[in-house]
């Protein structure tokens, strides 16, 4: 048994089951032995790949969209330009190279990466260090006074969730137990769970009916759309999941890019939940920001020109670049739009301030959104 599932297996002994969101805070995020407290699970040779990982248009095309929203809210002298979870910096870099024209745009921005992970911090200040980067723990400690331009991607997604089960009648809220003989397996909370009043009203649940929900993505996205209303700026949010609450499980753990058993091994898989997209739209609706989407990132990239900026870096290509350069880039830009790709299943929200119609969730010049 490894370090982390010994320490967890002797707090149920104490204290009994534990929810899903304590087992899966505990898998990603244990100061001694979480996933995310390790070394890069990024890239090929680690557990998973993510969209700027796959192609620099990616974190350019977000890059475009950062200076479209700093414009449209008047060129503010001071912003606050966020990331949470900014992995390697990859994105980060590749949206801030395609601003080295725009002096003014340099300079307004104060960059702040909300990231917990050691080793990743390192590379972030390697890709990232011509900008000053200072990192939090969490969003508390952002600056409260200028606007605000936040991006996101996967990161809601590990977040914990919570699950609820229909069972005999109630919601009952989903446990992780641990014995000697069996190691851990879920469990079933004998009594009705105090969050069932928030599984919406209208889903047909039937014995054994899962609903999953997360306290830990509301207060995120509480924070960020209060600060967006508040301080102004502009959100966006891309993530894998749905665009509607539902009924079903979509819990995973994924080790060396295969989807592994939930509860083997904590702490050595990542463990992600899709994203309820029409939670974090409700959400900014009550703050007094505008969401807009969701749209699939297909849809998104498209309308920002994704096909367009991949045509022109394929014709920029030093000449006796090989096809094989020009095919790489073409199987890259499917990856990250085609339906049965990425395309579909990752969805992209934005946040915004009343003052900025953000790009690529409206009919653009590169014509309306499309898969
Ligand atoms: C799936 S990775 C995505 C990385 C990057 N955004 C990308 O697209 O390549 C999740 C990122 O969020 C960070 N992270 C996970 N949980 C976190 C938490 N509770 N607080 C701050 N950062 C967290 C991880 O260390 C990592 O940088």
């Amino acid at each position: 048994m490894n370090p982390l599932a010994a320490r967890l297996a002797r707090r149920i002994v104490r204290g009994g089951p534990i929810t899903v969101a304590d087992y899966m805070a505990a898998a990603l995020t244990d100061p001694d032995h979480g996933f995310y407290q390790r070394a890069d699970p990024l890239g090929s040779g680690g557990d998973f790949t993510t969209a700027p990982e796959i192609s620099q248009l990616f974190g350019e095309l977000i890059g475009a969209w950062l200076i479209d929203c700093w414009t449209q809210s008047g060129r503010p002298a001071k912003v606050n330009l966020v990331e949470l979870g900014p992995g390697r910096g990859t994105l980060m870099a590749d949206a801030l190279r395609i601003g080295r024209q725009m002096p003014d745009w340099l300079n307004a921005i104060e960059l702040h990466l909300v990231e917990i992970n050691p080793a990743l911090r390192k590379l972030q200040l390697e890709a990232l260090s011509p900008y000053g980067p200072q990192w939090h723990d969490s969003l508390g400690t952002l600056p409260q006074d200028g606007p605000v331009m936040l991006v996101a991607n996967e990161f809601f997604d590990a977040l914990p969730i919570r699950q609820l089960v229909f069972w005999d009648g109630t919601w009952r809220e989903r446990l992780v137990d641990w014995t000697a003989e069996a190691g851990f397996f879920f469990a079933i909370s004998p009594k009705p769970s105090s969050l069932a009043f928030l599984v919406p009203a209208g889903l047909f649940a039937e014995q054994g009916s899962l609903y999953e929900l997360s306290p830990t993505v509301i207060a995120v996205g509480t924070e960020i759309a209060q600060r967006i209303a508040a301080q102004g700026g502009a959100a966006l949010l891309i993530d894998y999941g749905k665009t509607e609450s539902g009924l079903g499980e979509s819990l995973q753990a994924v080790k060396a890019h295969r989807m592994v058993a939930l509860l083997d091994d904590p702490g050595n898989a990542d463990v992600s939940a899709h994203v309820d997209f029409s939670v974090l739209r409700r959400l900014a609706d009550d703050a007094g920001a505008r969401p807009a989407g969701p749209v699939t990132q297909g849809e998104f990239l498209n309308a920002l020109g994704i096909g367009v900026r991949l045509e022109r870096l394929k014709r920029d290509l030093p000449t006796g670049e090989s096809d094989d350069t020009a095919a790489a880039l073409d199987l890259a830009v499917q990856r990250l739009t085609m339906p049965a790709a990425m395309g579909r299943l990752f969805k992209a929200l934005a946040i915004t301030c009343p003052a900025i119609v953000p790009a690529g969730f409206v009919p653009t010049a590169f014509g309306p959104p499309s898969s």
